[in-house]
C-alpha cells in the first residue's frame, strides 16, 4: 500500500481549509504540513495555531514535518494542535532519542527526517522505535525543487535494514515527487509520497493523485 501525502506548502494559503478539503476529496491519505523556522531552513511557514485551526476541517492524518532547530521545544504544542505523525530532523537536535520518546509519550507516531546528504546509519539504534523515516529528496526549505536521484540508494539500504529488524516503520519521501519520480521511490522502498507542486498546482488534484498512483502501480508490476 502506498499512501499519498499532499503538502500544503503548495496550497493557496488564503483559503487553506478549502484547499485541504480539495485534496481530501481527491483521495489523499495524509496531509503533509511543513513547519519552517527560518534557522534550520531559510524560510518561515506556519506554527501550531494553523495546525489547530485546520484540525476540525479534516479527517486526514496530519503528517507534521518540523524543519526547526531544537524541535523538543515544540513537540507538545504540535501534539495538542492535532498532529498524528510528528517528524523531527535528525540534524536539528543532538538528542534524537529523547525527541522520539517525547513524541511517543504523547501518543503520536514518531518520525525522523534526513537531509539528502545525511546517512541513514545514524538512526540505527533508534530505528526500532520509529514509525516513519522521512527521506528528503530535495534540500528542505522550499517547494517546487528538482528531485535528487542520488538519494535513491539510501531508501534501498534503509528498506533492507527495516526488513532485517522486522520493523513496520514507514519510509516517506519528500521533495520533487511527481508521477515519474514517485515510481523510482516506490521501487526503492518508499511507502508514503509527499507531493506539493504536483498536486496543488493541478486544477484537478484527483487527476494528479490518480496519475501518481497509476505510475506507481505500473512500477510495481514491472
Ligand atoms: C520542502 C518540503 C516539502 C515540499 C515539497 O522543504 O519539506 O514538503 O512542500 O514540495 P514539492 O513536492 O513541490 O517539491
Ligand atoms: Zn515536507
Amino acid at each position: 500500500m502506498v499512501y499519498l501525502a499532499p503538502s500544503i506548502l503548495a496550497a493557496d494559503f488564503s483559503c487553506l481549509a478549502a484547499e485541504v478539503k480539495r485534496v481530501e476529496d481527491a483521495g489523499a491519505e495524509f496531509l503533509h504540513i511543513d513547519v519552517m523556522d527560518g534557522h534550520f531552513v531559510p524560510n518561515l511557514t506556519l506554527g501550531p495555531l494553523v495546525v489547530k485551526a485546520l484540525r476540525p476541517h479534516s479527517r486526514l492524518k496530519f503528517d507534521v514535518h518540523l524543519m526547526i532547530e531544537e524541535p523538543e521545544r515544540y513537540i507538545s504544542l504540535f501534539a495538542q494542535a492535532g498532529a498524528d505523525y510528528l517528524t523531527v530532523h535528525g540534524e536539528a537536535t543532538p538528542h534524537i532519542h529523547r525527541a522520539v520518546q517525547m513524541i511517543k509519550s504523547l501518543g503520536l507516531k514518531a518520525g525522523v527526517a534526513l537531509n539528502p546528504a545525511t546517512p541513514w546509519e545514524g538512526l540505527r539504534y533508534v530505528l526500532g522505535d520509529l514509525d516513519l523515516v522521512l527521506i528528503m529528496t530535495v534540500n528542505p526549505g522550499f517547494g517546487g525543487q528538482a528531485f535528487i536521484p542520488g538519494v535513491l540508494p539510501k531508501i534501498v539500504e534503509l528498506k533492507a535494514e527495516l526488513a532485517r529488524i522486522k520493523s513496520r516503520c514507514l519510509i516517506e519521501v519528500d521533495g520533487g515527487i511527481n508521477s515519474e519520480t514517485a515510481k523510482a521511490c516506490v521501487q526503492a522502498g518508499a511507502q508514503v509520497l509527499v507531493a506539493g507542486a504536483a498536486v496543488f498546482a493541478n486544477p484537478e488534484p484527483a487527476q494528479a493523485l490518480k496519475r501518481i498512483r497509476q505510475a506507481v502501480s505500473e512500477g510495481e508490476l514491472e
